[in-house]
């Protein structure tokens, strides 16, 4: 049982074979956080409990025995009770007072994992995982349900919080964190995040955890590129493949905040969940209001452990689509090639080419709709332009379909264009103020999503859309991050909640559009990877990993990106030299190499390639299509960082799970004279013996993992070397 209640203690311990959890409920009723780490078999546990009943600090006295709140570790800690760090949870009461500090009162424990409310979250069957729901009250009858699910194979926790207002008046929310962790050694780690911006998303930072407050999140509207939801404590020892690490990932597409508040000893409390900024919910009596999932993985294996464990649970249960598990397609995209200029004459011909080397897809990016001949129009106005593609859409998939590819098109449904039939007929569904200038970006404006009547539309006008031909991608973009926000549905009390139900309602908008559409493949997108984020991989199993195509940027983006998303899930293409966005010349093998990490593609003009080029393409093609179980559901070791290699170097491999086959990259982007070219292999199994393919040299693994393999010749600037091994004992 991973889950057990231990009534004499009130001590609940929430195992599974890697990890253990647990916090106990106290004499004075209160959730005492106790212990998270590696497995620990001891089940008497309660001693690790209350820190201290200093009486320096706030003290309640009942039944004589005083207890201080200031020096306990809370497993959800309120507001305004003598817990003097951040807060879990802060409401507004009935009577305007601020303050909360909830007691258990029951729990629940059972087989699988329930779904959250109006949103995405990771799932499990019955005999997959176990969750333990804890109630708590507040005097004043606001209840807290905090929701805690074990997996049996996977060291993966996932927590959640309910809230009901279970009083007799309206009261208001004014932070409900997901996921409240108090480390009692946290001063001396380090803290691990994701930051970046367009172009460079998911840049991999560490720092040293001493005692001031680290705060990361975004306040965008969207999950955003200047920092990932995903943050993780890491022993100070604690490397790629050693040393503990604690990951948390927050399956939340919003505004969120992580905070690493360090008390005055050694002990940091980590608080996940949506952004307390500008957030205000009113909660009616007997209203119930739900914060999303947050995703905490235990590692005794490093940086790299705690990776292959959520590539693992996201593969097996996250991605809500009927592609789980499904070879993907490779596909070609028109937008670096063609951007707004195209005709369908020119982009079949495109499709031609692609379909000769081994191409499954063409998806047609921006500007097929309304007049959107340029960014400064037609958002919105989801009605096929066929007067500019020259034929109607359904002999354009025709055409591709004799070809023998598949059609996907882009979208960018949140968005409107001033300069839109949408915008001139319904101005009341942009988001904004009354009496304040609307700013524009990327010359667009955001629909209030929360409205049901324009998430109507959008179902509609798109489904139609979906409807005209036989199209079996969607792309869906977002290209700018929310300001004014103002929803003209919502009274002046409400407006806190609009940035929330923009998020429901994008994710209601989704779920209706997925769910109508079963078979096609989406692939979520945001100016790039601006929006890469468990809750929309739940719909999208693939996303646009970054507008940044180059070959070499690529190795420090996909390495920051495979830190909690699984590589199948990271759109990559091989794009044109010079490269858009940073004018560098890269060997066609090299780009493939890089993007062959992630769900691969292409997106150039497959007419201008030179003969060679045509048959490295094709090449590739198959070499994709040989390998893709592997790079889709192996796993994933990242033996060279990108960013810690004198010159430029990057290499990783993927092991399958029977560790009977290995798929080795090795790229050189800058080579260092009289370097000598070696990696030592990871996740075989050191028993056996494996052949290298190309070679047919035999190594055991051990010897592979611990010597290393050699490149026979010195390799140079832009050099690639993709080696598999094959078990063949
Ligand atoms: C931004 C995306 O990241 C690009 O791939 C492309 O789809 C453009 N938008 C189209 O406007």
């Amino acid at each position: 049982m991973p889950i057990v209640y231990d009534q004499k203690t009130g001590v609940f311990r929430l195992d599974n074979s890697a990890a253990s959890y647990a916090f106990r409920v106290n004499e004075w009723g209160y959730l005492e956080h106790l212990y998270y780490g590696a497995r620990i078999p001891d089940t008497d546990i309660a001693y690790l409990g209350v820190v201290t009943s200093r009486h320096s600090r706030a003290t309640f006295i009942e039944e004589g025995i005083p207890f201080s709140r200031t020096r306990s570790y809370d497993e959800y800690a309120g507001t305004d009770c003598g817990d003097y760090l951040d807060a879990a949870i802060t409401v507004r009461q009935a009577d305007g007072t601020y303050a909360i500090d909830p007691r258990y009162v029951s729990h629940r424990i059972y087989n699988g994992k329930p779904a959250l409310a109006d949103q995405p979250a990771t799932f499990a069957g019955e005999s997959e995982a176990q969750t333990l729901e804890v109630l708590c009250r507040d005097v004043t009858g606001v209840e807290i349900t905090l929701y805690y699910t074990v997996f049996n194979d996977l060291a993966v926790i996932t927590r959640h919080t309910v809230v009901k207002n279970a009083s007799k008046q309206p009261v208001e929310l004014l932070r409900v964190m997901s996921a409240c962790v108090d480390m009692p050694d946290g001063v001396g780690m380090e803290f691990l995040h994701l930051y970046g911006d367009w172009g460079k998303e998911r840049t991999v930072e560490r720092a040293p955890i001493a005692h001031g407050t680290i705060s990361v999140g975004s306040i965008c509207g969207a999950s955003s590129a200047a920092h990932n939801p995903f943050v993780a404590f890491l022993s100070k020892d604690a490397t790629e493949e050693r040393g503990e690490a604690y990951g948390f990932n927050l399956v939340y597409s919003g505004d969120w905040t992580a905070i690493a508040h360090p008390d005055v000893e050694q002990s940091v409390r980590l608080l996940m969940g949506v952004n307390p900024d500008r957030f205000c919910w009113r909660l009616e009596p007997d209203e119930t209001f739900t914060a999303p999932e947050v995703v905490m993985v235990y590692s005794e294996n490093g940086v790299g452990g705690m990776s292959r464990t959520y590539h693992k649970l996201y593969r097996r249960h996250l991605f809500r689509s009927s592609w789980l598990g499904k070879p993907r397609p490779i596909l070609i995209n028109n937008w670096e090639a063609t951007r707004f200029d195209f005709t369908g004459e020119k982009l079949l011909a495109m499709a031609k080419e692609a379909a000769s080397l081994g191409v499954d897809m063409f998806v047609l990016d921006d500007g097929w709709f309304g007049k959107r001949d340029n960014d400064h129009c037609a958002l919105g106005d989801w009605y096929l332009n066929e007067q500019k593609l020259g034929m109607t859409f359904r002999k354009f998939g025709e055409e591709l379909g004799k070809l023998g590819l598949k059609f996907g098109l882009w979208f960018e449904p949140e968005m409107v264009s001033p300069d839109s039939d949408l915008a001139r007929s319904h101005p009341e569904w942009v988001l904004h103020i009354e009496g304040r200038p609307a700013s524009v970006s990327r010359h667009q404006w955001v629909l209030d999503m929360s409205r049901a009547d324009v998430r109507d539309y959008l179902f509609d006008s798109i489904s139609k859309v979906l409807s005209s031909a036989d199209i079996c991608y969607f792309k869906w973009d977002y290209n700018r991050y929310l300001t004014e926000v103002h929803s003209a549905l919502l009274p002046p009390e409400r407006q806190g909640e609009v940035r929330h139900r923009y998020v429901l309602g994008l994710y209601d908008l989704l779920d209706r559009l997925t769910k109508a559409f079963p078979y096609i493949l989406f692939e979520g997108c945001a100016s790039g990877g601006g929006r890469f984020d468990p809750a929309m991989l739940y719909y999208s199993p693939q996303i646009w990993t970054s507008d940044d195509t180059d070959a070499v940027e690529r190795l420090d983006i996909q390495y920051g990106t495979t830190i909690c998303y699984p590589p199948s899930s990271m759109g990559a293409h091989v794009s044109e030299v010079p490269n858009q966005q940073v004018k560098r010349t890269t060997p066609i093998k090299m780009r493939a190499a890089v993007a062959m990490q992630g769900t691969f593609g292409y997106e150039l003009d497959p007419a201008k390639f030179t003969d060679e080029e045509r048959e490295a393409v094709r090449e590739q093609c198959k070499e994709f299509r040989k390998y893709d179980a592997l790079l889709r559901d192996g796993e994933l070791y990242r033996l060279v960082n990108p960013r810690e290699t004198e010159g430029k170097r990057a290499a990783w491999m993927f092991v399958s799970e029977d560790k009977k086959a290995a798929h080795l990259t090795y790229v050189v982007a800058h080579a260092r004279v009289m370097e000598r070219f070696a990696v030592r292999l990871a996740g075989l199994d050191p028993e056996k013996h494996y052949r290298e393919q190309e070679s047919g040299t035999v190594l055991s693994g051990a010897t592979l993992m611990r010597a290393g393999w050699v490149f026979p010749k010195r390799l140079r600037d832009n050099d690639v070397r993709i080696l598999y091994f094959e078990a063949i004992d």
